[in-house]
């Protein structure tokens, strides 16, 4: 097996077609993605244009489709918003910060046999450029901007592309299955899709 050496990305559209070279094959090598996410710094002017807040939910933002292997969005988390408890439908999926931190609170899958609470298994703070890594065998996880005073942005990749996922009531552990739509494709608004997922999710 060949050894790639990384090579920093210095725009993000450097980091987009290092991404499609890490995806043209059929395996994936986590640690290589998630350095090759980390060696990117954030720089706003690069990402602004995909950047659309909404006042009340965190929006999903599409910037590539990655060749059909992945998909590279960026999540815009105002004051105080956060995600359900959620799953990743057997994709992979990185996490980096652009704009301020996140909270990530990690979970156990429930038990379906017991209707019980969730446990917190750990949390952490992801700090600007930082990059995350989840797998459903690693287990469940919410994302939440907790502060009240400063807005966060966020890439993520998903890989394979998935478009339902489920979400998980922490009290009772009881789960259901959401569709997830693009407030904004390619830096333009999507005005009929978001409704639904938006109100579920
Ligand atoms: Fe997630």
């Amino acid at each position: 097996m060949e050894h790639t050496e990384l090579i920093k990305p210095e725009t993000l559209d450097d980091l987009i077609k290092a991404l499609h070279e890490k995806f043209s094959g059929d395996t994936v090598n986590v640690e290589e993605v998630q350095n090759l996410m980390e060696s990117y710094e954030s720089n706003p002017h690069e990402w602004m244009k995909y950047a659309k807040f909404d006042q009340f939910r965190y929006t999903r933002n599409l910037v590539d489709e990655g060749n059909g292997k992945f998909n590279l969005m960026i999540l815009c988390w105002g004051e105080g918003h956060g995600s359900s408890i959620h799953d990743h439908t057997d994709s992979h999926c990185f996490l980096k910060l652009l704009q301020g931190q996140l909270k990530e609170t990690l979970f156990d899958w429930p038990d379906n046999k017991v209707r019980q609470g969730m446990t917190k298994k750990s949390e952490r703070i992801l700090k600007e450029n930082q990059c995350a890594y989840i797998n459903d065998s690693i287990g469940l996880h919410r994302v939440e901007n907790v502060s009240h005073t400063e807005q966060a942005v966020s890439l993520h990749l998903y890989s394979p592309p998935f478009n339902h996922c489920n979400i998980f009531d922490q009290r009772t552990g009881h789960k259901n299955t959401v569709k997830m739509t693009f407030w904004s494709k390619f830096g333009t608004k999507t005005p009929f899709e978001s409704t639904v997922a938006q109100e579920n999710n």
